[in-house]
């Protein structure tokens, strides 16, 4: 049984994932972080047709809650489909607002019955930090 706010991440997701600019992979994503007050931030991947400008949705959802004034992120969901994990560019990104023990969901999207999770230090360890 999913617990009531990780419900309400997946359908904020979901929502936010129609909004996805992918016209060149075709591939959209959407997700919904939780700050330590509750406040939800959403993103989806935003492409360029120089491909490698294009944005993630994971980093979309937390450049939009820094610039909200949000720095320490309890909980994230990623809807996809097919189902897939974080890149390796968003874990590392996720993991400087994310403590090694918040939990990084990915969903199905469309059935919330699909869904992988990890906590940030397994989805990233011995992650790099500027200055020990
Ligand atoms: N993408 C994400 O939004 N998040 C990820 O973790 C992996 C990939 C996006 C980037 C690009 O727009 C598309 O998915 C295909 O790579």
């Amino acid at each position: 049984m999913i617990e009531r706010k990780l419900l309400e991440l997946y359908r904020r997701a979901m929502q936010q994932r129609e909004s996805a600019y992918a016209p060149y992979s075709e591939f959209q994503v959407g997700a919904a972080l939780e700050t330590i007050d509750g406040t939800i931030f959403t993103g989806c991947n935003v492409e360029n047709g120089s491909l490698g400008l294009s944005i993630c949705a994971e980093r979309v959802a937390v450049t939009c809650a820094v610039a909200n004034g949000h720095r320490s992120f309890l909980k994230i969901v990623v809807v996809v489909s097919p189902l897939a994990s974080p890149c390796g560019a968003c874990r590392q990104f996720l993991s400087e607002f994310f403590g090694d023990d918040a939990s990084i969901y990915c969903f199905e999207a469309g059935d919330p019955d699909r869904m992988q999770t990890w906590t940030m230090k397994e989805l990233l360890p011995d992650r790099f930090r500027f200055r020990q």
